[in-house]
C-alpha cells in the first residue's frame, strides 16, 4: 500500500459517528475565562449573555437556560399550570422528552399523527383530538424539519390554546422566514451533547410574555422572588438553575452557530447529492420557504423497497455503518402503557413511516469519505451499483 492508500485507509477505518460536537480554541478560550474569571460577581455573566444573545437573535424577549432541555418544557408546561385532567397534544414521533413534563404535571399526553411530507405534527389529526380539556399543542421540528406551523398556530387560536414549540432539534431551521424558536407562546432548544450547539447538556426556553417570564423564573429556583426577602419561599419548586461553564461553552458555540449549522446542511445536501439516484426514498424536506437546519438526516425507505429500519440497520451495521432507528410512535412504548390499542388505529402514518426510517450518521466530524461510505451502504442494501 502507497502512503496515500494507507492514509485514505486510516480515514476510512476511523469510527464513523453518529453524533458529537464541532469544538474549537475559541470554545476552549471562552470556557477557560469563565473558569478563571466567572466567580463572585461574574458568576452567572456567561449565563446573562447566552441568554440574551440567543434569545435575541430567535426575536424573542426572553431566555431563560435550564440544565437540559427536559427541564426548559417542565417548566414552561408548569408555569402555564398544565395540571391533573388537562391533556396536552403531541406528536407521536419524538424524543420521550416532548412529552415527558407532562406526565411530569400529572396531565394526559394525546398523541397526534405525523404528516408523510415533513414527519412532523399532522394539523387534522390535531383538530379531530382537541377535547375541552385540551390545555396546550407541542409541535415539535423534527430533525430540523418544520411542520406547518400557520395551520397549527391557526387550530391553537380556534381553539383558545397554547402553542409550544420544541426546537430542540432545529437550530437553523427557518420556516417562510420565520426562525425556528419563534412559534407559539414559548420556545425550547436542546444543547445535549448529540445537538448541533452543544453544551453537554443544557436546555434554553424562550418566551416573548412579561408574566409568563417572571412565573418561570420564579419556579427555576425555589419559588422565590428576585426582589424578595433573602431566603424567603413562596412556593415549593424546582432548581432548574444553569451553570456558568455551561453557559459560556453554549455561548461560544452560539458565536459559530452558522459554521456550525452550515457544516450540517452540507452534510444533508452531500446525502441527497449521493443518493438521488435511488428511487422512492425520502430524506428530511426544505421547509416551506425556509431552510433545514439538518440536525440530524432522516431516510425513509419507500414501501417499493420493502426495507424496515431494523433490517436496514442491521445490514448497515455489516458494512461497519452505524445507523438509528426514526423515532418509535410513543404511543407504541412500554412507558405508556395500554396506549398502542387506541392510538395505532388514529396514528396510521407514525407507525408506517416510523417503520422504515432511519437517522444517517450526522457527528460534527462525519467526512466526506464516510459520508460517500455510508451513502454506498444504503445502495448496496437496496440492491443498487456502488460507485
Ligand atoms: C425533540 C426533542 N425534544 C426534547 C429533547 C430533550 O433535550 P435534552 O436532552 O436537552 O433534555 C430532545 C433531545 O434529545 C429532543 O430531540
Amino acid at each position: 500500500m502507497n502512503s496515500r492508500a494507507k492514509i485514505e485507509a486510516s480515514i476510512i477505518m476511523k469510527p464513523i459517528y453518529m453524533a458529537g460536537p464541532w469544538i474549537t480554541e475559541h470554545e476552549i478560550g471562552v470556557v477557560e475565562d469563565a473558569m478563571r474569571n466567572g466567580w463572585y460577581e461574574h458568576a452567572y455573566d456567561y449565563c446573562e449573555k447566552f441568554q440574551k444573545e440567543f434569545a435575541s437573535y430567535h426575536n424573542r424577549k426572553y431566555g431563560i437556560m435550564t440544565p437540559n432541555c427536559t427541564t426548559a418544557i417542565h417548566l414552561l408546561l408548569s408555569a402555564l399550570g398544565v395540571g391533573d385532567g388537562d391533556e396536552v397534544i403531541l406528536p407521536e414521533c419524538t424524543w420521550i422528552a416532548t412529552g415527558a413534563g407532562i406526565t411530569y404535571q400529572r396531565a394526559t399526553p394525546v398523541f397526534c399523527d405525523i404528516e408523510p411530507v415533513n414527519w412532523c405534527l399532522d394539523p387534522q389529526s390535531v383538530d379531530k383530538q382537541i377535547t375541552p380539556r385540551t390545555k396546550a399543542i407541542i409541535a415539535v421540528d423534527l430533525f430540523g424539519n418544520m411542520p406547518l406551523m400557520d395551520e397549527l398556530a391557526e387550530i391553537a387560536k380556534r381553539n383558545n390554546i397554547v402553542l409550544i414549540e420544541d426546537a430542540a432539534e432545529a437550530v437553523g431551521s427557518t420556516y417562510k422566514g420565520v426562525r425556528a424558536g419563534k412559534f407559539g407562546i414559548g420556545s425550547v432548544f436542546s444543547f445535549h451533547r448529540t445537538k448541533t450547539i452543544t453544551t453537554g447538556e443544557g436546555g434554553m426556553l424562550l418566551l416573548d410574555d412579561d408574566e409568563l417570564y417572571e412565573r418561570c423564573m420564579f419556579l427555576r429556583d425555589h419559588g422565590r422572588k428576585s426582589d424578595g426577602p433573602m431566603y424567603y419561599n413562596y412556593e415549593v419548586t424546582y432548581k432548574y438553575m444553569p451553570f456558568n461553564l455551561q453557559a459560556a461553552l453554549g455561548y461560544a458555540q452560539f458565536q459559530r452557530i452558522d459554521e456550525l449549522v452550515g457544516r450540517k446542511r452540507e452534510q444533508l445536501l452531500m446525502y441527497r447529492e449521493r443518493l438521488n439516484e435511488i428511487d422512492d426514498i425520502e430524506l428530511n424536506p426544505e421547509p416551506p420557504a425556509g431552510v433545514n437546519g439538518a440536525w440530524i438526516t432522516g431516510l425513509v425507505f419507500g414501501k417499493s423497497h420493502n426495507m424496515t429500519k431494523l433490517k436496514a440497520m442491521e445490514e448497515m451495521s455489516g458494512l461497519g455503518v452505524p445507523c438509528r432507528p426514526f423515532f418509535y410512535p410513543l404511543s407504541s412504548l412500554p412507558a405508556y402503557p395500554g396506549c398502542r390499542e387506541k392510538y395505532e388505529p388514529l396514528n396510521p402514518a407514525a407507525y408506517d413511516i416510523s417503520m422504515r426510517g432511519i437517522n444517517l450518521p450526522g457527528a460534527a466530524n462525519v467526512t466526506v469519505e464516510q459520508i460517500d461510505k455510508v451513502c454506498d451502504g444504503i445502495k448496496t442494501i437496496l440492491g443498487y451499483k456502488t460507485r
